[in-house]
C-alpha cells in the first residue's frame, strides 16, 4: 500500500525487487490527491487499486483512538498488508522553503502514516522524507516513533545517501523503517534491515545516466528541452563560449548578484560527476544546476527521469498512443521532480525479502505488477 503515492516511484522500486524474486505484488491501495500523478500511476500499474483523494479521508481518526467508521471501511476494503510505504509531502520541512519551513500544517500528514499503521498493522512500514523533517517544530518523526513503538513495532531511522544505491545524483533522504515485532526475523532489528547503503558501490556519473540520450530525435516534449527566455539562452551560451560551469555574478540577474550561496543556480552540469538533486525546476536554469553538460539547454524530462533512476519502460508520456493520457509539460516536470528514485525502495524491499520479513507466498498468483514487470522487462530487453 502506497500513501501520497505520486506517480509511484516507491511502488516501482518494490515491483522491481519483487519481480527479481518472482514474487507477485498486489497494490491494494495507492492514494494521491493530484490528478496528474494518479494518471501516471494508473498507466504504469493498471491493475492497482489507485484512488485520487486525500489520505486523511481514508484515515481520519486520532492517533490512539478506536477506528472510525471510515477507517473500518478502509480496512475492510484493503485487508492484510505486507508493506505500507509513503512519502508525505515535504515542502514544509525543506530547507529550500524559507517561508513556511518547520511549522507547516502539511507536516502533520507524516503522522497520518502512523495512523494508517494503527488501522492496518502491516508487517513493514517505510516513511520517506527530506532530511530536514527532523527539524519540524511539531516533532512529527519523534511522535511517529513513540506511537509505532506503542503499537508493537521495532523502529529505526537513517539518512540514506542515494549515490550509495547507484543513483547518479546527490540526494539524501530520511527514512523511517518499522517492522512489526512478530514479523521481525530472529537476530534482526529494524536498524539492521535499514543498512542498505553499499559503500563499495561505484559512484555513478551523469554520463552513465543520460549519455546515450544526447542527440536522440524527440517524439514528444519528453525528449525536448523547454525553450528558455532570451536572457537565459544568452546565459547558457555564455557558459559554453567561456567553458564555464558556474555563471559569474555579472551575468546573473541583479537579485542574484553579490554574496550568495547560490553558486549552483544558473550552473552547468558535468558529465563525470553525479547530477545535483533533481527538483521540479530541472527545466529552468534559474532553479538550480540544470544546464546540460554538452549543449546550451536545460535537461529534458526524459533525462531528469533517468537521473531519478526511472527505467525507460516507465511511462510518463505514452508516445505510441497520442494522447493516451494528456499531461502538460509542467505537470510532467512536477511529477518527475516529486518522485522518489525507485532504487531506494528496491534496495529496502530487497533487504526485507532476503530477511523473510516480506513473504514470497500468500499473495495472488497473478497481479498488476507481475504483468507490468514482465512486460516491462521484455521491453527493457
Ligand atoms: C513527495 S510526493 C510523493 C512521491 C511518491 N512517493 C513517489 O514515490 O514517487 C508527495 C505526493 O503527495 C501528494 N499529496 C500531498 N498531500 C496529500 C494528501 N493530503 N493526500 C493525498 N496526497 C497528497 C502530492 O500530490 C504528491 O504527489
Amino acid at each position: 500500500m502506497d500513501l501520497f503515492a505520486g506517480c509511484g516511484g516507491l511502488t516501482l522500486g518494490i515491483a522491481q525487487a519483487a519481480h527479481k524474486r518472482a514474487v507477485a505484488l498486489d497494490v491494494r491501495l495507492a492514494i494521491d490527491f493530484e490528478t496528474a500523478p494518479t494518471k501516471v500511476f494508473k498507466a504504469n500499474f493498471p491493475k492497482a487499486n489507485v484512488r485520487e483523494g486525500t489520505v486523511e479521508s481514508y484515515f481520519d481518526g486520532e492517533l490512539g483512538a478506536s477506528l472510525t467508521n471510515q477507517e473500518a471501511e478502509t480496512l475492510a476494503m484493503i485487508g492484510e498488508v505486507g508493506i505500507l510505504i509513503g512519502g508525505p509531502p515535504c515542502q514544509g520541512h525543506s530547507n529550500l522553503n524559507n517561508h513556511t519551513r518547520r511549522d507547516d500544517p502539511k507536516n502533520r500528514l507524516y503522522l497520518r502514516m502512523a495512523r494508517a499503521v494503527e488501522v492496518l498493522r502491516p508487517s513493514a512500514v517505510v516513511i520517506e522524507n527530506v532530511l530536514a523533517v527532523v527539524n519540524d517544530k511539531q516533532q512529527v518523526v519523534s511522535r511517529a516513533i513513540v506511537h509505532l513503538k506503542k503499537l508493537g513495532y521495532d523502529v529505526a531511522t537513517s539518512r540514506i545517501d542515494l549515490l550509495k544505491l547507484g543513483v547518479a545524483q546527490t540526494r539524501k533522504r530520511h527514512i523511517l523503517l518499522a517492522i512489526r515485532e512478530d514479523a521481525l526475523p530472529f537476530g534482526f532489528s529494524a536498524a539492521d534491515l535499514l543498512q542498505i547503503e553499499d559503500h563499495k558501490a561505484a559512484s555513478r556519473d551523469l554520463r552513465w545516466a543520460i549519455g546515450d540520450l544526447f542527440g536522440v530525435r524527440p517524439k514528444s516534449f519528453f525528449d525536448e528541452a523547454a525553450v528558455p527566455n532570451a536572457d537565459n539562452q544568452r546565459r547558457m551560451n555564455y557558459l559554453f563560449e567561456n567553458d564555464e560551469h558556474n555563471l559569474p555574478n555579472e551575468e546573473r540577474p541583479e537579485c542574484h548578484r553579490g554574496n550568495h550561496n547560490y553558486t549552483s543556480m544558473y550552473g552547468r552540469l558535468w558529465w563525470d560527476r553525479p547530477s545535483q538533486t533533481i527538483t521540479s525546476g530541472f527545466a529552468t536554469m534559474g532553479r538550480g544546476r540544470f544546464v546540460h553538460p554538452e549543449a546550451p539547454r536545460c535537461l529534458t524530462a526524459h533525462e531528469a527521469a533517468r537521473i531519478q533512476g526511472f527505467p525507460d519502460y516507465f511511462k510518463f508520456v505514452d508516445e505510441r498512443v497520442k494522447p493516451r493520457y494528456e499531461l502538460t509539460r509542467t505537470e510532467v516536470q512536477v511529477i518527475i521532480g516529486n518522485a522518489v528514485p525507485p532504487p531506494l525502495a528496491e534496495a529496502l524491499t530487497s533487504r526485507l525479502f532476503d530477511a523473510d520479513v516480506l513473504q514470497a507466498s500468500g499473495g495472488p498468483s497473478q497481479s498488476a505488477e507481475d504483468d507490468f514487470a514482465a512486460s516491462a522487462v521484455s521491453l527493457a530487453c
